[in-house]
């Protein structure tokens, strides 16, 4: 079987890392036909948009998408990343954001006293609602009264089926399921989100569930991550506590994501790093590409090719603790070679 899965390099040090995944991949033996997409700020600069009119359909005709990063100075943020990144979550419907967080042996971990048997939690972060939902407005603009609203949305659809899917996945881990929610500051949203959580644990009774007001899990995932498995949280809260897991697992080069929509096999999902196009380093050759080749890791794993998602995990585990390891994670090596290495490794078994 050959897949169709579309490279998204995009911007900064997308093109960068995304390469060595897919020279990793590649040195896996398995058969994938690349579609390379110059979507992006360059893009934008040319043709005044993002990607395509039809980009979403193009997407859609792959069975999967490995994307790099979005966003460059010379776009407005909001522009750039509602133009691609949040329009194909959005809009394939891609509601579930899983987030792996360990600290690979041989990384180096921020946290006094804590080695990679500590940290090793999965984030399912709801990744269509919430504080994202994009509803909102601006009225009296550029006015001293000027106001600007901006709403989160919660639908009971939308929470239930990426807590259940937290729940499912909790099973085949060490069945504990953390929500984070803040239900005693807001009194509706994540209110509803905790009562729906209570409902679907019924359905789980092997699962210990515990609610937690997301500001106190902030500061539990530094002093004790150890105590946490499966973490479900709206958008914007697992955006924020999924960077503070990102330092906790040696820095935004290490973490990886999948936006996917369980049960929806005909969608394509997207896999990418989690650390963005990091435009103060793209170009030098000294990103570090362990977040990109861990999500085309998830990315084989959720096309149904396990054997080689383990093959290519281990090796770049293998790569983190022998080296070599870019400058962020305490070593000296260059984009590439730590992606050859992780190669060779693939194509050594
Ligand atoms: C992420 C990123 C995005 C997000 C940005 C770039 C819009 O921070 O994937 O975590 O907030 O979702
Ligand atoms: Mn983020």
């Amino acid at each position: 079987m050959t897949y169709r899965v579309a490279l998204l390099p995009g911007d900064g040090v997308g093109p960068e890392v995304v390469a060595e995944a897919r020279k990793a991949v590649d040195a896996l033996g398995i058969s994938i036909d690349w579609t390379e997409l110059p979507w992006g700020s360059a893009y934008f600069h040319e043709h005044g948009r993002m990607m395509p009119e039809d980009g979403l359909d193009t997407l859609q005709s792959h069975d999967a998408v490995l994307l790099g990063a979005i966003g460059d100075p010379s776009v407005p943020d909001h522009v750039a990343l509602w133009g691609v990144t949040l329009a194909i979550r959005q809009r394939l419907d891609l509601w579930a954001n899983l987030r792996p967080c360990r600290l690979l042996p041989g990384i180096p971990g921020p946290l006094a006293g804590r080695g990679p048997g500590d940290v090793d939690m999965l984030f399912v972060r709801e990744n269509t609602e919430g504080e994202y939902a994009g509803a909102g407005g601006r009225a009296h603009q550029g006015f001293a009264g000027e106001v600007a609203l901006e709403t989160s949305v919660f639908t009971r659809a939308g929470v239930e089926r990426v807590v259940r899917h937290a729940f499912e996945v909790a099973r085949s881990r060490r069945a504990l399921l953390t929500s984070a929610t803040k239900s005693n500051a807001s009194r509706y949203g994540y209110v509803l989100w905790d009562e729906v959580v209570e409902e679907v644990a019924s359905d789980f009774p092997e699962i210990r569930v515990e609610r937690v007001l997301v500001d106190a899990l902030a500061a539990r995932l530094v002093r004790d991550p150890g105590s946490l498995d499966v973490v479900v949280a709206s958008n914007l809260f697992a955006d924020i506590l999924t960077d503070l897991a990102a330092a906790i697992q040696g820095g935004m080069g290490m973490a990886a994501s999948a936006n996917i929509a369980p049960g929806s096999a005909e969608k394509p999902g997207v896999f990418e790093p989690v650390h963005g196009s990091a435009p103060d380093i793209a170009g030098r050759g000294i990103a570090n590409p362990c977040g990109a080749i861990w999500s085309a890791s998830l990315m084989l794993d959720h096309l149904g090719e396990f054997e080689a998602a383990r093959m290519l995990m281990g090796a770049l585990e293998e790569t983190c603790h022998a080296g070599p390891r870019t400058q962020d994670v305490g070593g000296v090596a260059s984009t590439a070679e730590v992606g050859d290495a992780v190669a060779e490794r693939v194509a050594r078994g």
